[in-house]
């Protein structure tokens, strides 16, 4: 008998880009997820079902085994970490970069620094690593508020076309990392429910190698 696997897709962009490689994987959801006020959706598939969740939420549903597998975007992995996942897949969807920025020509500060951002642990990772003092204030969106109020000196924010931080009169200082979104999995189904998970890891791979 094949066991129930529940997928958490994280809701807002990326949701747009996971569902046609779910089809291609052969997993198409009974109900319009985007018009539902649904949480949880059976699928053509017997046993898969889905859940709907906000992006920051899912790792910690896989983490917990209440969700087998999920997607999420790397920037909300590293903030979370990886305890008791795995991350066997790049999806190459909703692709951007992580990236400290800061009012347009102003000079850095020497000295301690005030950040604003939703990734608080990976700024504190990544100005540790080189060696600057930070007091970071955590924000939950629209970061780049914070200099032009001057909340902060810098931010560490996502930035795909740029336009959000050219629009604010700021400017992009160094890329931190490539985002895309990863399919995830929990460890302990990947041992215990192998058989029925590894078949959807192959046919999401075909499908990410097809586009
Ligand atoms: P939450 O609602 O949980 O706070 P969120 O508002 O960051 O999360 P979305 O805006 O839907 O959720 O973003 C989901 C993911 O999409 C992010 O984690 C990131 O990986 C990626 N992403 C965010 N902004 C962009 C962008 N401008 N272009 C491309 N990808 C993006
Ligand atoms: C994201 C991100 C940036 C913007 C970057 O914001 O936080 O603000 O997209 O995209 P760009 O470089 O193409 O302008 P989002 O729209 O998710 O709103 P948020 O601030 O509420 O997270």
């Amino acid at each position: 008998m094949s066991s129930i696997i529940t997928i958490a897709l994280s809701k807002g962009r990326i949701l747009d880009d996971t569902l046609p490689l779910l089809a291609a994987a052969g997993i198409e959801p009974e109900d319009d997820i985007k018009k539902s006020r649904k949480l949880i959706f059976t699928t053509n598939q017997p046993n898969v079902r889905l859940v709907v969740l906000r992006a920051t939420d899912v790792p910690t549903y896989v983490q917990h085994g209440v969700a087998d597998l999920g997607v999420a975007g790397k920037d909300v992995l590293m903030e979370h970490g990886y305890d008791g996942l795995y991350e066997p897949l790049d999806l190459k969807i909703a692709t951007c970069r992580l990236m400290t920025a800061a009012m347009k020509g102003a000079t850095p500060k020497s000295g301690r620094i005030k950040v604003a951002t939703k990734f608080v642990n990976i700024a504190k990772r990544y100005y540790a690593g080189k060696g600057i003092q930070v007091d970071i204030i955590k924000l939950y969106g629209g970061m780049e508020l914070a200099p032009l109020m001057g909340l902060a000196d810098e931010i560490v924010d996502i930035v795909d076309t740029g336009n959000t931080l050219v629009a604010n009169g700021l400017e992009p200082r160094e890329k931190i990392c490539d985002i895309s979104s990863r399919l995830i999995a929990n460890s302990a189904s990947m041992k215990m429910k192998h058989a029925s998970l590894q078949p959807i890891l192959d046919k999401l791979a075909q499908a990410v190698g097809a586009e």
